[in-house]
């Protein structure tokens, strides 16, 4: 079971932040050439990012998200294209014609490289009012989409909204409850906003564990020290695992016996339940398996 639960973004003009990116124990690191680099850094920021996709292999998948602009952003895939890049970030995308382009160019820089076609794959940020009414098409657009990720920033921006103190968590739950339905629509991961705090951890906490909650998989990043946090907080606890055991358990034994349904602790159980369970218990021992942090 492949986690993405934390998609780190590393500024791809920051030779030091490069350098220890693949030590930091992220799912997915993001080079960024897009939002995080002045254009001047530009051409030196590709370099970078093409060498630390030429370095050996360390436990996370490396994507780099390129510019907005169709035409740049194509510019920056073959500036950073080679064996070892696991795909990319397509920020502001509201058309699919943005991913049937992406997928065609991305197609003839693979057969030109001699990799496997459709293995760079896509993660699209919805990230506007028109992403999201085009989200499940986006999601639907070529095999190679990997997720989509929810931009909070962008999208309140273009929806009018100002950031303000008394922000709750649930300003945003209509959009982000349709990017995570959109991705599921089509089985890919839904990636949560990045939380831009990250002295105290209590507020990145809470929205990853909500964020789990409307179903997003994983969530963008911005310091190492989120990493852990987002792990943790998207990883099942001791107690959901006790119950996903014991759920499974007695569903056996009931089906050994002839039984369709049965009760837990008070709570009928049947067929969705045991799945549920079973999908836990998968990430929950995924989790287990990684290096400690
Ligand atoms: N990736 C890799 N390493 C990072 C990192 C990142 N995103 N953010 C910080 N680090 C490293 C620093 O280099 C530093 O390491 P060092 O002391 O060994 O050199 C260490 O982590 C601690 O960093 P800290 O001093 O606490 O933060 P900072 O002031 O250097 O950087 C930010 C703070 C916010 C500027 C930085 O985290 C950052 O640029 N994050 C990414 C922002 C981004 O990409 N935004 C656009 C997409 S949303
Ligand atoms: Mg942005």
């Amino acid at each position: 079971m492949q986690l993405m639960r934390s998609w780190l973004f590393v500024p791809g003009n920051r030779p030091r932040m490069i350098q220890k990116a693949p030590t930091l124990g992220a799912d997915v690191i993001v080079y960024d050439l897009e939002d995080a680099l002045p254009s001047a850094e530009k051409a030196a920021g590709r370099g970078l990012v093409a060498e630390a996709i030429e370095a050996p292999r360390g436990r996370s998948l490396r994507y780099v998200r390129v510019e907005a602009d169709p035409e740049a952003g194509l510019e920056d895939a073959r500036a950073v294209f080679r064996p070892g890049l696991d795909g990319l970030v397509l920020p502001k995308v509201s058309e699919v014609s943005r991913l049937q382009q992406t997928d065609a160019a991305l197609e003839a820089l693979e057969a030109g490289a001699g990799m496997e076609p459709g293995s760079v794959r896509i993660l699209a940020m919805i990230e506007s009012a028109r992403g999201l009414l085009a989200a499940p098409a986006i999601a639907a657009a070529c095999p190679r989409m990997v997720g989509l990720f929810f931009g909070a920033e962008d999208f309140t921006l273009d929806l009018g909204v100002f950031a303000s103190d008394e922000e709750g968590p649930d300003e945003m739950l209509y959009a982000r409850s349709a990017v995570a339905v959109a991705a599921a629509s089509r089985g890919l991961v839904a990636v949560d906003r990045i939380v831009p705090e990250f002295q105290t951890l209590e507020p990145l906490s809470a929205d990853a564990k909500r964020a789990r909650r409307l179903g997003f998989g994983g969530k963008g990043v911005i310091h190492p020290r989120q990493i852990a946090c987002v792990h943790q907080a998207f990883a099942p606890s001791e107690k959901q695992i006790q119950q996903a055991r014991a759920v499974i358990d007695r569903f056996e034994q009931a089906q050994r016996e002839g039984l369709g349904t049965l009760q837990v602790d008070g709570k009928m159980v049947d067929w969705p339940i045991v799945e549920k369970a079973k999908g836990l218990l998968r990430m929950a021992e995924a989790s287990e398996s990684e290096e400690p942090e």
